[in-house]
Formats: structure tokens, sequence, C-alpha cells
């Protein structure tokens, strides 16, 4: 690849792109940059690259017509070089944002040249004559493009072949599959009272890894929502095989009643706890939550009691008349083994006559949400909602979403 970047500071670009892993790979060959100075390009006595807006305002524009002539120059050079038109980016406040994706696009591009601008901003004709794309590095305002062009540089560079040792690093940081990296920790192995995750030093691979996958979850989940549900709508989840010793049976019995309303109970409380205040949570006993199971049979629910080697683990109810599922808990004890999606997939089967089953997650429940984008379902809107100031057993302002199996939209 070919990185061009042109600016008012080439050498402090140079040395950037001359320093540590970039240095070292570029002395290798792996990649080629050059770093061009828009007052070479300049007509005047002067050297002059700037002047005063039209129609007034502070600060200056750089002139149109030496970046212009320095990017020609860039394009004949790569025309010697027997290669394309450069792909050319206008480092901006006001361009797109950047992300992975986008450094991945433009790390695919054989030739990249990198315009920074600088003071008040780039006379826009320059900009319309030549940009294939503008760019901003975030919402905060730089003095100039060159610390954005090569926060660019050196994400796309990283990414050409042979510049990164091992090709796994890449693979597994931060983004590259849309999710946040798991914490590193390094020698010694306590460090002022603080030790190391205990699993990382068993030499156990596959515990390790399944420890930073959970972590690399949690961390995007809690930090970036966004890109965590963004995650989960493009890795579909495919409910595991049932275990022989697994069983769902409609609740008919008084025991299976009792053993649904603990787990409901203690479901609930773990998914209330800092949503609601702890007097309105201890008041939700399995007694209470027992009445409450009862009354939506009542109303047309049918409940299913899961269970493991005969210890029952979780519930999913389903309503016939509505095409609701409802009441997916699995006892904070058995969480973790799958048992949430298989009972989904169950509920759905159960709703047979419903193509489009449809379901309520609180805001603050990631995990269901998760869950829920995974099996397929979109959200289509918002339910109830929980506001403290209006509602005294409230402690967090929340919407309950409601989802749809199979639908596209997004709400
Ligand atoms: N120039 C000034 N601010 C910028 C930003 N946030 N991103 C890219 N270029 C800039």
């Amino acid at each position: 690849m070919r990185i061009d970047i042109v600016t008012l500071f080439p050498e402090l670009c140079d040395s950037f792109l001359s320093a540590s892993i970039l240095g070292r790979a570029r002395s290798k060959g792996l990649f080629e940059a050059h770093c061009h100075q828009i007052r070479d390009y300049t007509q005047n006595k002067q050297r002059q690259t700037d002047d005063y807006p039209y129609g007034g305002g502070c600060g200056m524009v750089l002139y149109a017509q030496p970046i212009a002539d320095c990017l020609r120059a860039v394009q004949a050079q790569c025309a010697e070089q027997g290669r394309g038109k450069p792909h050319i980016v206008f480092l901006t406040a006001g361009g797109r944002p950047y992300d992975q994706s986008t450094a991945r696009r433009l790390a695919a591009c054989d030739s990249l040249t990198l315009v920074c601008g600088h003071y008040e901003g780039i006379d826009e004709r320059v900009i319309e004559a030549f940009a294939d794309e503008e760019i901003s590095i975030g919402d905060y305002v730089l003095t100039g493009g060159e610390l954005a062009s090569l926060v660019v540089a050196d994400s796309v560079l990283r990414l050409q072949p042979g510049v990164l040792a091992e090709e796994q690093g890449f693979q597994e940081e931060s983004h590259w599959d849309g999710l946040l990296e798991y914490p590193q920790y390094t020698r010694p192995e306590v460090w002022e009272g603080r030790a190391v995750p205990p699993v990382l030093l068993t030499g156990d691979h596959k515990k390790i890894a399944a420890w930073r996958a959970r972590q690399s979850h949690a961390r995007t989940m809690a930090r970036r929502p966004d890109l965590y549900e963004a995650w989960c709508r493009t890795h579909p989840l495919t409910p595991g095989r049932w275990k022989r010793s697994e069983r769902a049976e409609l609740i008919r019995t008084e025991a299976a009643w009792d053993a649904a309303a603990a787990i409901y109970a203690a479901g609930w409380q773990q998914l209330c706890a800092g949503v609601c205040t702890p007097e309105y949570i201890a008041a939700h006993t399995p007694q209470v939550m027992k009445q409450q199971l009862l009354a939506d049979r009542a109303a047309g629910w049918a409940f299913y009691l899961h269970s493991t080697a005969g210890v029952p683990d979780a519930l999913v109810g389903v309503c016939h008349k509505t095409g609701e599922i409802g009441r997916l808990y699995v006892d904070p004890a058995a969480q973790g083994q799958g048992i949430g999606a298989k009972l989904l997939a169950f509920a759905r089967k159960k709703l047979a006559e419903h193509p489009q089953p449809h379901l309520y997650a609180l805001d603050t429940n990631r995990r269901a949400i998760a869950l829920y984008l995974r099996m397929g379902y979109r959200p289509a809107g918002v339910g109830c909602v929980y506001d403290p100031a209006v509602d005294p057993n409230a402690t967090v302002f929340c919407r309950e979403i409601k989802f749809i199996y199979g639908t596209k939209n997004s709400g």
C-alpha cells in the first residue's frame, strides 16, 4: 500500500510514520509513505497558504490551489508507479465518523491520500473537486487534521499484511469482531495488592478463552450497548441440543407451581435489583409470585417448568390468545448454560399458530435484550415506562421494550 499525507506539517507526520511498529514495517517496505508540504505548491511570493474567509468571520481558510496542485502531483506519482487513482480523504471535523469498519475498507486501497486541513478550514471547492470522502475522528474539534490523518494512517497501516507480528493480534482486538477487548495482565502476579485473575494462571487454554470471551461480552454490554446490539444482530444464536436429562413440562402440580414461583422470584429479584426499591423487591416473595402465575394462567397463559436431571432450574410462559412469550427466567445458579435460548425456541414452537410471537424486556436487562436479538427478535416500540418521579417503587427511569420475532425494523 502507498499512503500520502498532504499537510502543512510533513515532518511531524513523517516522524510518526518512522517510529516504532510502523517505522519498522516502513523500513521493511511493507508499505510506502510520503508526506507532502502544501506550502511547496503555493504560487505567491510569500508562499502564503491561507486567507480570510469570504463573508467574514474569524480564522483563516486554506487556499484551494496549492492543495489541488499537490493532489495532482500525488496522482501523477501514483500513475508513474502503475497504480490506479489514489483514494482521497479529507480530514475534517464535519466528516463522517471514523470506525474500524472504515479502517478495514481503507486498508483495502492500493493508494490512500489523506489531506489535513488547518485553521478554520479548507476552501470547499477543492474538497468538492477532489474528495472521495470526508472523515472525522470524533465529535471534537482539533486545531488541524494532522492528528486525525495519523489516527487513520495508523489504524489502516496496522492492518497491512506483516505489519503486526502476529495476525491473531488484530483479530482479537477491540472492534475487530465488533466487541471490546478483554482485559490484559502481565507480571507481577500481584501488583500493589491487586492479583491477576486466577484463571489466567491455570494454563487451561479452553477455560482462559471462555473467560476472555465472557469479559469481552460483559465489557461491551456495559460500556458500549450500541456496539453490543449491533454485534447481537449480526451474530445469530442457534440453541444447543437438549441434554438427555433436560425436560420442559407443562406446570400442573402444586410442587411444580412452587418450584416455578421460587425460580420466578429469584430471577425477578435479580433483574429488579437497582431498578426498584429494596422494600418493593423484598415484597415479591415466592408466595406472591405464585399468585401472579396463577392469575396469569386464569387469563390464558400456559407455563412450562424446565428441569435438568430432575432439578427445576427455569421457567417460561406462553399466551396462546395473544402470541406473547413471558416469564422467561433461569435460576441464577443455572445461568450461562444456554437454557434461556433453548426455552425461548421451545416457547416459539409452542406458539406455532403465531408466526411472529412477541415479548418484552426492560431496557436495563441487557442479557435478555442480547438473547432476544440473537434469537431473531427485533425491537418494535415501547410498552410500560417506569419513572421514579411518578412511581414510588422505581429507583431508575426505565422502559419496557417490545420485541417481535422475525421483523426487520428496529425500534
Ligand atoms: N479536524 C479538526 N477536527 C477534526 C476531527 N475531529 N476529525 C478530523 N479532522 C479534524
